[in-house]
């Protein structure tokens, strides 16, 4: 049986075994590969004495580096919460109207605002912040309570109509229901759409809106910042726009309430969400006080005729 003899075609000694005519031929492993086996022992004994490996019972050989995987991670999380601390205390130290004078600064705000948005205020404002009939658009810029970084950051600390809040912002809208009635308030409700250019405006309906509206509103329905007072005279809507929304305004308003997030959010994740929410699209400057509002009884600032809503 055993008789090794070279295999005519390939020229290839045999190791002799043959099997119904069938012969093994010896062919050496190619000296590469086999320098390559060899240097992977070695290899995984150099690993063996350096890094943990031998599994045992509760643990495994530790390694003569002493190098764990765990550590390596609580290293590096050490690391990136040092930075984040500081970035929170740099955030905390500065003025919000001054953020901007930073712009490294500014974009970390941003950035933590952006994820704090996703945890807390998508729900209401939309994942896109662009809300919804109630809730209003955050993108563009026409505010309701003003677009400055200092308005937002107030906003969004003491809440809107937030039962319990004192500094919350607040005005309520009365009901006309009752006081403007049947005619009239059709009237009113054709000359507030004419402020966009959509209904039909009268005498009698612009003296209601004189009488009645301006004082919050503007007479030209550019709104109040200083009263909460949308505008109503830019076709954006935070309750519909329709005639009948509109008329169901005027004689039952409903009023937007928005939790005071200083009762769950600390001042420097309120300061990136007011960076954040300004950065948005419609972030106003602060600009120095503008002179009291030409109209009736409200005294305060008239400011840049803001509102915020979806589009109706
Ligand atoms: C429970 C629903 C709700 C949640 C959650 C919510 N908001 Fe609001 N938000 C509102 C409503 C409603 C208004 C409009 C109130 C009104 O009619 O004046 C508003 C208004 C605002 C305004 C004022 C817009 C303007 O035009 O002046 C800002 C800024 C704002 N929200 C930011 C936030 C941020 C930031 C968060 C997350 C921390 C948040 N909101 C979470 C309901 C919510
Ligand atoms: C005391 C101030 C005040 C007076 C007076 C007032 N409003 Fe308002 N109005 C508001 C406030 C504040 C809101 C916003 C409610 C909210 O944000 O939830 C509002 C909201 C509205 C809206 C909804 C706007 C939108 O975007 O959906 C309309 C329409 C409106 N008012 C019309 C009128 C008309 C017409 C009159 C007069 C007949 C009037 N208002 C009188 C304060 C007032």
């Amino acid at each position: 049986m055993a008789n090794k003899r070279i295999d005519q075609p390939t020229g290839t000694e045999t190791v002799g075994h043959e099997w119904d005519g069938i012969e093994e031929l010896n062919t050496p492993l190619p000296r590469w590969w086999l320098w390559t086996f060899y240097a992977t022992i070695a290899w995984s004994l150099v690993y063996v004495v350096l890094y943990p490996a031998w599994p045992l019972i509760d643990k495994a050989t530790a390694g003569t580096l002493g190098w764990s995987s765990r550590g390596d991670l609580a290293r590096e999380m050490g690391a990136a919460e040092a930075a984040r601390q500081g970035v929170f205390k740099q955030i905390a130290a500065t003025d919000i109207e001054q953020l901007g004078n930073n712009p490294e600064l500014m974009a970390q705000a941003i950035a933590g605002g952006a994820a704090a948005f996703k945890v807390n205020c998508v729900q209401c404002h939309g994942a896109g912040a662009a809300g919804s009939a109630g809730y209003p658009n955050l993108n563009d810029d026409d505010w309701i309570w003003g677009g400055t970084l200092s308005e937002i950051e107030y906003t969004i600390t003491h809440g809107i109509r937030w039962e319990g809040a004192n500094a919350t912002r607040a005005n309520y809208m009365p009901a006309f229901a009752g006081v403007i009635e049947g005619a009239q308030a059709d009237a009113v409700t054709g000359h507030v759409l004419s402020l966009s250019g959509k209904g039909q405006s009268s005498a009698a309906g612009a003296q209601l809106f004189a009488d009645n509206c301006a004082a919050c509103h503007g007479a030209g329905g550019e709104g109040m910042v200083a009263m909460g007072a949308p505008a109503l005279n830019d076709a954006i809507w935070l309750f519909g726009g329709t005639a009948a929304e509109v008329k169901k305004q005027i004689l039952a308003p409903r009023h937007g309430v928005m939790p005071a997030w200083n009762e769950r959010l600390d001042p420097v994740t309120i300061k990136m969400l007011a960076a954040y929410v300004h950065s948005r699209g419609g972030g106003q400057q602060a600009a120095p006080a503008e002179p009291a509002a030409p109209a009736a009884e409200p005294a305060g600032d008239v400011a840049q005729g803001t509102k915020a809503e979806n589009d109706g």
